[in-house]
């Protein structure tokens, strides 16, 4: 029998009887369904039978491609193949559960169709035979008409880096073995039809909701059949049941799009946005410490910087790195969350009652997951490293990975925690974790790194479930940790390290696939950048910044009063605009000169929205053709005027065009003619207002 989950955007249709779970249909919708239609031929040369493209293929039916499970009991290889499933189903969840008697393994298959178009997967295993060793669970659904693939790495600094193929044979496969989610490694992977672009083509996209070891795959069976792959990757002998015990696989989130990667984040967003726990407050303006003043703390400083970021509209104050027990360099320290005598001898409440004074609220930075070995812990507990007992730790940053699934560790640090945000007035953590893990095992010597991010869970759900009020950012090195595992249980993510407004430009663009600006820190950073040497206007930087959660992370204290007023003036506007900047919907334009980047953030009622122009490089041809803006109501008249951050944006022209002093447009000649772009110089923004008449 066949079950239907459907959206707007997205159907997901299933067969129960073939065995496992088979995946019949995940796209557009297409309504009812002729099962006969299913049965494709078998061609000569191969075995007698065509596996299915079941959630969990299976390797026992015939499935010559990765298969779902793979598992094995005291040395005896285990095959499951599954009866027809049993299947319940409200119309947009679907629960079904199949058991094989002769494996003694059972599996619950959870199907969640959200509203927004993002189909949840998640697999229940079940043992009930004698214990069970578990090497793999990984999720398969079809992309029939997939022929090219996009993935996402980069490096630390450098995230979101998009890597397009052409799909003709084979695999491609995104293994992430850090511990964490990984910048290198980003767990998505998108495929769709030739050509596929912002605007246009149909597309599918996985991802992994999991803060640790995973993989995402598209694999191009021998027999032409396309399938995209996700599962967590287990360590050797990590993962064994007992009798009677289940293990629950992290959540695999589909969506699909039939008009491109607009359609996708759409979904995504829609998805994010709908949860009860994304962030229902506006987005406070910040200011973070760390590229003003790093580990050099001291009240006055701190105090006076304080002054400056409320005189400029700040509304959150966040203190990074460099408040603890003798955190003077990143050598030492982790593990010790006590304030610093020496750095704040009447510890931290005068600076966070001047900035409560000042009406903003405090944040704090910690890094809880981590112990350095020069530390007051390490020095009592050796043993909580989560190491490698038989060689010398490798060690990054100077510091190891704290054991959080030792109880006793854990509990020290949740109680640590506990009392910071007791005794203090602090609404917000900035939860950082800087280091990949490096054969992560337990003090029995069984491989952890499964148990460990599970443990980082639960530390996060307790300190939330303890402390309902407090936000927390995710951050990893930047965007270290960025996926929709963590972002159930935090309320930003640090996009990255990365304060350039260029590079910054391609980074949330890669950041925008998945998650909506509202959650992504953006800060205005110092003039010349830290990480790439490169200087900006600051109109640039908050052209840029503006369209995230917006921050500053730059001494003021050393900024001039141009300076300070163009930041005054960016805040202000962000403020002016933040319910459309935060509650809009981000559509990227495709456009083909690539030294231009450009994107428009329309209301949901399409009554208004801001478009930016980056020229992200220098033009080969002067002017760049008409840019075409799509979101619009194409029935609407719009009022377009530009917003100034900066006159020096515009280049060198004899004329630039006269819609620049604001003119009355339709949404229609907007999208379909487009609107000639005025000669900008390289590393400036244009952004453009439009409200409907
Ligand atoms: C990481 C973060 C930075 C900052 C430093 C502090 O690198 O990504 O934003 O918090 O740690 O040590």
């Amino acid at each position: 029998m066949l079950h239907a989950l459907t959206s707007a955007r997205l159907e997901f249709i299933v067969d129960d009887t073939s065995g496992g779970l088979e995946v019949v249909h995940l796209g557009s919708p297409i309504g009812r369904v002729e099962p006969a239609t299913f049965s494709a031929p078998i061609p000569e040369g191969g075995i007698d039978r065509l596996a299915p493209i079941s959630v969990l293929a299976e390797a026992a039916a015939g499935w010559m491609g990765k298969p779902g499970l793979r598992l094995h009991r005291d040395g005896t290889v285990v095959f499951p193949r599954l009866d027809p499933a049993t299947v319940t189903s409200d119309g947009s969840s679907l629960r079904a559960v199949a058991c094989d008697p002769a494996t003694q393994v059972s599996v619950t298959f959870l199907a969640t169709l959200h509203d927004a178009g993002v189909l949840e997967l998640v697999v229940e295993l079940r043992n009930d035979g004698a214990p069970l060793t578990v090497d793999e669970v990984l999720v398969s659904v079809p992309v029939p008409q997939a022929s090219e693939v996009l993935q996402f790495g980069g490096r630390w600094s450098d995230e979101f880096h998009p890597t397009r193929h052409s799909w003709e044979w084979g695999t491609f496969v995104v293994e992430n073995r850090s511990g964490r989610t990984s910048a290198t490694r980003f767990p998505m992977m998108m495929a769709g039809t030739a050509d596929f672009s912002e605007q246009s083509g149909t597309v599918t996209a996985i991802h992994l909701g999991w803060s640790g070891d995973g993989q995402v795959r598209a694999d191009r069976l021998p027999d032409g059949r396309r399938i995209l792959q996700a599962g967590e990757i287990f360590g050797a002998g990590e993962v064994v049941l007992d009798t009677g015990e289940t293990h629950r696989s992290a959540p695999v989130f589909l969506a699909h799009s039939a008009a491109g990667l607009n359609g996708i984040s759409d979904s995504f967003h829609g998805y994010v946005r709908a949860r009860p726990t994304h962030v229902a407050t506006e987005r406070p303006v910040i200011l973070n410490t760390w590229e003003a003043v790093y580990f050099a703390h001291d009240l006055n400083t701190l105090s006076a910087l304080a002054d400056r970021a409320a005189a400029v509209g700040v509304e959150r104050f966040v203190l990074d790195d460099g408040w603890f027990l003798g955190r003077d360099d990143d050598r030492r320290a982790l593990g010790d969350w006590v304030v610093d005598p020496a750095k704040w001898p009447a510890g931290l409440d005068p600076l966070i009652a001047h900035v409560r004074g000042l009406g903003m609220e405090f944040g704090l930075w910690v890094e809880p997951e981590m112990i350095s070995p020069d530390s007051e812990l390490f020095r009592a507990h050796p043993d909580w490293g989560l190491v490698d007992p038989h060689h010398d730790p490798v060690r990054a940053r100077h510091q190891l990975v704290l054991d959080l699934t030792n109880p006793g560790a854990f509990e020290h640090i949740r109680q640590s925690l506990c009392s910071l945000l007791d005794d203090h007035d602090i609404s917000y953590l900035k939860w950082d974790m800087n280091r990949d893990l490096v054969a992560p095992t337990d003090s029995t010597g069984r491989a952890a790194g499964q148990a460990q991010t599970r443990a980082v869970y639960r530390l996060i759900d307790e300190i939330k479930r303890t402390h309902p009020d407090i936000e927390i950012e995710s951050c990893s090195s930047g965007g270290g940790r960025i996926d929709l595992g963590i972002l159930t249980r935090t309320d930003r993510v640090w996009t990255s390290d990365c304060n350039d407004a260029l590079d910054r430009i391609r980074i949330q663009r890669g950041a925008s696939y998945l998650i909506p600006p509202e959650l992504m820190g953006a800060h205005i950073g110092p003039n010349r950048a830290h990480t790439t040497g490169r200087t900006h206007t600051v109109a640039f930087r908050g052209a840029t910044a503006m369209f995230g959660h917006l921050g500053i992370e730059w001494n003021l204290l050393a900024a001039t009063d141009d300076e300070l007023a163009a930041v005054e003036r960016i805040v202000s506007m962000h403020k002016a605009h933040r319910a459309l900047l935060h509650g809009g919907r981000t559509v990227r334009i495709d456009v083909e000169d690539e030294a231009v980047s450009a994107f428009v953030v329309v209301a949901p009622d399409q009554g208004e929205a801001i478009v930016s122009v980056s020229q992200i490089a220098t033009s080969r041809g002067l002017p760049i053709g008409p840019i075409r803006i799509p979101g619009l109501d194409l029935d609407g008249t719009y009022w377009l005027e530009q917003l100034v951050l900066d006159e020096r944006r515009l280049g060198l022209a004899k004329q630039q065009p006269a819609w620049l002093e604001g003119v009355e447009i339709s949404g229609r000649q907007l999208a379909v003619a487009g609107l000639p772009m005025p000669i900008l110089n390289p590393e400036t923004a244009l952004l453009l207002h439009l409200q409907r008449r």
